[in-house]
């Protein structure tokens, strides 16, 4: 029998975790300029926590969970996402007793959907947690940290910011009766997963991408109009933010997001280069959410990055760098193990180079073909001569360099001249 990975689980070859690393790199390098500081958390939680904070009527909790009962029969889920798993972590180890924190976080996530290109069942985010700010400045700080980061990606024309606001929860509970009220009268012309939203979670409708549905919402009260004063003002100081870097942007007012955590600020970054799953981060304020796992009232707003999807942008035009700078090639007697030293004394002496030796069987015409192979500028060669010489042969085998014969007090002369320190 075959053995295969689970459906909707990447493996990330060489290739593409080259490119997961260096997303994680650079984002991590963009956050640590901004005060940041990572947190690890936990794969697995208690379900409850997930029933309780993303939502009972949310597509995750209702149908996209990894959720079993361990060997001693609680019910605990794989993560579907980071902000619920943070906010406990944050109130149970003190992290928000008057105080303002910036975390982040990285790590695979599981939802059960149907894969495609851009989604799986195992995905990766970058997320980020701040606590103790009402903003709106923090959220405007937070869209020019992601205007950066795009910018250190090379991505920044390929991906545009939607906002929108939700608006506090009594004007969201006012637009909501509105809405359901405007749209039972269409009830039947609703596809049917919106009828079901109508009485479990009405506003996630204006999500909907059914086209018969997306046509009535045409004429549906717009949760702007209700929001009240306090919320708009946060709202246009947000917008003013962006106009003073000319961020553009667009407001959305069916950006509802999936989770029910959010209210008053909440933004997408969307390409238009991966098809139907072009959303590349979401996020937003969600100020409830300490309390809801026995905090105090507590000012919150973060966002998460998907990074399969960003990796999928930058697949394209993606730099690899060479598997080796030097590759060491070793033929007679006794010649193996003082390759391995040579070697050794090479990563001492010039930190930072990728040094590889061929080890295991091969013919000395088959090591260089390998040399060749990797991208390597030097093959060093060792054979019963050199060995008995105290030397090593050098062959440069990108430039017409040729072949010497280098002492073993010169050689980390000679590679530095080659390799010079930048
Ligand atoms: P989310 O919108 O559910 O938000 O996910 C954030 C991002 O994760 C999405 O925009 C997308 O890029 C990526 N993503 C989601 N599902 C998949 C999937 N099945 N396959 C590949 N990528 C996926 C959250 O998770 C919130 N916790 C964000 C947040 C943090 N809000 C406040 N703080």
């Amino acid at each position: 029998m075959k053995i295969q990975a689970v459906r909707g689980m990447q493996d990330l070859l060489p290739e593409k975790q080259e490119i997961f690393s260096h997303i994680e790199r650079c984002v991590g390098d963009v956050l640590a300029t901004y005060g940041f500081r990572e947190i690890g958390l936990p794969v697995l939680e208690s379900t409850h926590l997930f029933q309780r904070l993303v939502g009972e009527a949310t597509d995750i909790v209702e149908k996209e969970m990894y959720t079993f009962a361990d060997r001693n029969g609680d019910s605990v889920t794989l993560r579907p996402e980071g902000t619920a798993g943070c906010v406990r972590a944050a109130q149970q180890h003190g992290l928000l007793f008057n105080q303002v924190q910036r975390l982040w976080y990285g790590g695979p996530m599981f939802r059960y959907e149907r894969p495609q290109k851009g989604r799986y069942r195992q995905f990766a985010q970058i997320g980020v947690e701040c606590f103790g700010m009402a903003g709106p400045d923090i959220e405007v700080e937070l869209l020019y940290m992601l205007a950066r980061i795009w910018k250190k990606l090379g991505i920044e024309g390929d991906v545009a910011l939607e906002i929108n606001s939700l608006g506090s929860t009594e004007s969201r509970v006012a637009f909501r009766d509105a809405l359901v009220s405007y749209l039972s009268k269409v009830e039947d012309d609703l596809d049917e997963d919106s009828r079901r939203r109508l009485v479990t979670n009405p506003l996630r409708i204006l999500d909907s991408k059914d086209p018969g549905t997306r046509e009535l919402l045409r004429g549906a009260p717009l949760l702007n109009d209700f929001l009240d004063q306090a919320s708009k003002m946060h709202f246009d100081e947000l917008r003013r933010g962006l106009d003073r870097i000319q961020q553009p942007y667009r407001v959305n007012p069916f950006i509802v997001r999936g989770l029910d955590y959010y209210n008053e600020t909440v933004f997408e970054w969307v390409t238009d280069t991966l098809g139907s799953q072009g959303t590349v981060v979401g996020g937003g304020r969600y100020d409830g959410l300490v309390e809801h796992v026995g905090g105090k009232a507590t000012p919150a707003v973060g966002f998460a990055i998907g990074v399969d999807r960003l990796a999928l942008m930058l697949e394209s035009g993606f730099q690899r760098p060479q598997e080796a700078d030097i590759y060491v090639v070793s033929t007679g007697d006794g010649t193996r193990q003082a390759a391995l030293l040579l070697a050794e004394s090479v990563r001492d002496e010039l930190p930072g180079l990728r040094v590889v030796v061929h080890c295991g069987e091969g013919k000395f015409k088959s090591q260089l073909k390998r040399a060749d192979a990797t991208g390597a500028r030097l093959a060093l060669i060792l054979g019963e001569d050199e060995l008995g010489r105290d030397a090593v042969s050098v062959k440069h085998l990108r430039d017409a360099g040729g072949q010497v014969t280098v002492s073993n007090s010169e050689l980390n002369r000679y590679l530095t001249k080659v390799f010079p320190k930048e």
